[in-house]
């Protein structure tokens, strides 16, 4: 055999693996756009979605707990709080309301004690001067606002959260967006807070401003 011929069977032979390779991983491309029924498919190949607690964009370490806060957007949807995959408050669960939504959840344990919420506009303040007082030691305190906030907040109530380690408890008003993680024996201010004031020149909905929305991992309390 020439040394020609058998640099032509070798093209040959190189030319067949590519095709198969290629036409192999079209076919089995398209298989799984056109999603054929599982028994056709391979299972092996299915691909996992991962998801952590609350859906946070990345998970917690194990001394962690997950949290996501969302405030309600306007006077219309709902706000929303989520603790270790629990969802403790939401509009589907039908137990959020205008005003201050609070969740308190064992800063150890992780276990919810109570949740509520507190209309601020028209309700009566007492009901939350009372949750505040009440609040047991090594308590998580998570807060979500919706639509008003701040009409009737008065000076005690605005001690008790910034107690909680709030640092925009002292400036809440009418119609203001606030999310807020604190502790009952916390030392400095909390880092997990957002607050957008209602302001007609920079407010995302007529009359409000923008929904807000706070992920993290907060550290379990060990004794
Ligand atoms: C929180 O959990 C710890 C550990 O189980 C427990 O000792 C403590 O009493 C709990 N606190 C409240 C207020 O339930």
């Amino acid at each position: 055999m020439r040394a020609s011929d058998l640099l032509r069977i070798l093209a040959l032979i190189f030319v067949l693996i590519t095709s198969w390779i290629f036409i192999y991983g079209y076919f089995s491309f398209s298989k799984r756009t056109i999603g054929l029924p599982r028994w056709l498919g391979s299972d092996s190949k299915k691909i996992r979605v991962v998801k952590y607690k609350c859906s946070l964009s990345k998970p917690c370490a194990d001394d962690f707990f997950a949290f996501k806060i969302c405030s309600g957007a306007a006077n219309v949807v709902g706000p929303s709080i989520c603790f270790e995959d629990h969802m403790i408050m939401s509009p589907v669960k039908n137990n959020v309301g205008r005003g201050l939504n609070i969740a308190l959840v064992n800063g150890t344990t992780g276990m919810v004690l109570k949740q509520d919420c507190f209309d601020m506009y028209s309700g009566d303040v007492q009901l939350l001067v009372k949750f505040l007082k009440e609040i047991p030691e090594g308590m998580l305190v998570l807060v979500a606002s919706f639509d008003d906030p701040g009409t009737k907040m008065n000076d005690e109530i605005r001690a008790f959260f910034s107690k909680l380690g709030s640092s925009y408890a002292k400036q809440l008003g009418f119609r203001d967006s606030w999310i807020f993680l604190g502790a009952k024996d916390i030392k400095n201010k909390s880092p997990f807070e957002q607050f957008l004031k209602n302001n007609p020149d920079t407010n995302k909905y007529d009359g409000w401003p923008e929904m807000l929305e706070l992920e993290g991992c907060v550290p379990r309390k060990v004794f």
